[in-house]
């Protein structure tokens, strides 16, 4: 019980109440791990019959975040000083990914990598392992443990990177091969076809995973696309057949409804056509892209083009700085006002839930409170700190306690989270 809210569209403004479904008392029944019941308090409690409700008055209850992309070997990453995106990599990122040859060192991190996300609310990520495959094996056992419905892949790279970082156009072929037999559609996993970036994959590997793309049609395929001009200029004399960095993915069949491309920061307006008329996810990623100094992704012009991309929003640990979906948007936020444009609060929330899970195409299974879906659901407290609390004395409006949220909130302002029903972060009992 409490006041939920979920989405059936996406909102066109900050006042745009018909976006939402929004009950000021309502309440979510969940039965076995799914949502059977969702409205106004007197309705579920009828529904539910004799079985008590916890009371999460005056707290919002809302779908749980979806991060649609982050790297889970990243996490020690975080924070290295000085660098743009490829010294990054070559510096910090990649001899970080090289520990994770050692698969006891993957499932530590993969433990620790699910407690931070969900501490901050997100219950689904998509996200890159190392190219090891047993890095890949510590993902998904460690989610599939704790019953997350997750996409994941491990990263093929066969060139421009570090000795015990590359695989082999077979090797890459074969590991994904044997981990999608594995994991993809075991309980709640998802496997998504990984080649890092153009930069690290020769032709030969990106036709790897230009078949096994074609034999896992239900496969997601992530990768990064224009995210920094120095990688972009040598994208394109590694690829001189191609029309541009876009179209070296076009080429090798890697764009579709279930391509998820990192960044795309800086796509002309060809490249922007390509992506939309394939149906591929652009991934907003406002914290790194600011941390890398990489650009300002223009999501309204995305957005409001006469074909319009469809857009997911993501943190990119660990180029980018914190877990939070709140942190993030409060920063896509600031990178949207410094091009002249706004987002909405409503429309952010819808991003980071329904507008999430539509581009990751799980928008059936969670993101919206929908009735059959999977319980993945958080409580949010917009009085979370005294300087939130003290400004909440003058807000209203439920698009300002959104905005209010979204500002000033992290973790601190989720109090609880369940994954499939069963709760993974409670406040309630805490002393
Ligand atoms: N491009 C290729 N690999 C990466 C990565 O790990 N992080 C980011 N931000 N960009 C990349
Ligand atoms: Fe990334």
């Amino acid at each position: 019980r409490g006041r939920v809210l979920s989405f059936l569209r996406e909102p066109v403004a900050a006042d745009d109440l018909d976006a939402c479904r929004y009950e000021e008392d309502g309440a979510v029944f969940v039965r076995r791990g799914k949502i059977v019941a969702v409205g106004d308090f007197a309705t579920v409690s009828a529904i539910a019959g004799d079985v008590p409700l916890a009371d999460h008055r005056p707290h919002l209850i809302l779908p749980g975040f979806i991060d649609a992309h982050a790297h889970f070997p990243q996490m020690q990453v975080i924070a290295s000083y000085g660098a743009e995106l490829l010294d990054w990599l070559n510096n910090y990122t990649f001899p970080e990914e090289t520990r994770f040859s050692d698969a006891q060192h993957g499932r530590r991190i993969a433990r620790l990598f699910f407690d931070e996300l969900v501490r901050h609310g997100t219950t689904t990520v998509a996200a890159y392992c190392s190219v090891h495959k047993a890095s890949a094996e510590a993902f998904f056992a460690e989610s599939h443990a704790r019953n997350m419905l997750n996409i994941a892949g491990k990263v093929m790279m066969d060139r421009n990177a570090p000795d015990g970082l590359t695989d082999t156009p077979q090797s890459g072929y074969d590991d994904s091969k044997a981990l999608i037999g594995e994991w993809h559609g075991k309980g709640r996993q998802l496997y998504a076809i990984t080649p890092r970036f153009a930069i690290t994959s020769t032709p030969d590997q990106m036709e790897m995973a230009q078949a096994l793309a074609a034999e896992h049609p239900d496969c997601h395929i992530q990768t990064h696309l224009s995210e920094n001009h120095a990688e972009i200029r040598w994208t394109e004399e590694l690829y001189p057949q191609a029309k541009d960095y876009t179209d070296v993915y076009a080429q090798y069949g890697l764009l579709g409804r279930k391509s998820l491309l990192g960044h795309c920061i800086h796509l002309s307006d060809r490249e922007a056509d390509a992506m939309s008329e394939s149906g591929a996810v652009a991934v907003f990623c406002p914290t790194s892209n600011l941390f890398l100094g990489s650009g300002l992704f223009d999501y309204q012009r995305y957005r409001r083009r006469p074909n319009p991309l469809t857009v997911a929003a993501a943190t990119d640990v660990g180029g980018g700085t914190n877990y939070s979906m709140l942190r993030t948007m409060d920063e896509g936020y600031k990178v949207i006002a410094l091009q002249g444009e706004k987002l909405n609060p409503l429309a952010s929330f819808w991003q980071i839930t329904r507008g999430n899970a539509e581009a990751l195409s799980i928008a059936d299974r969670a993101g919206t409170l929908d009735e059959g879906t999977d319980a993945d659901i958080i409580v949010l407290d917009a009085r979370a700190t005294p300087g939130m609390r003290l400004r909440m004395e003058t807000v209203s409006a439920l698009s300002e306690e959104l905005f209010l949220l979204q500002t000033l909130g992290d973790d601190r302002a989720v109090r609880e989270v369940y994954i499939a029903g069963a709760a993974a972060k409670s406040t309630l009992s805490a002393a």
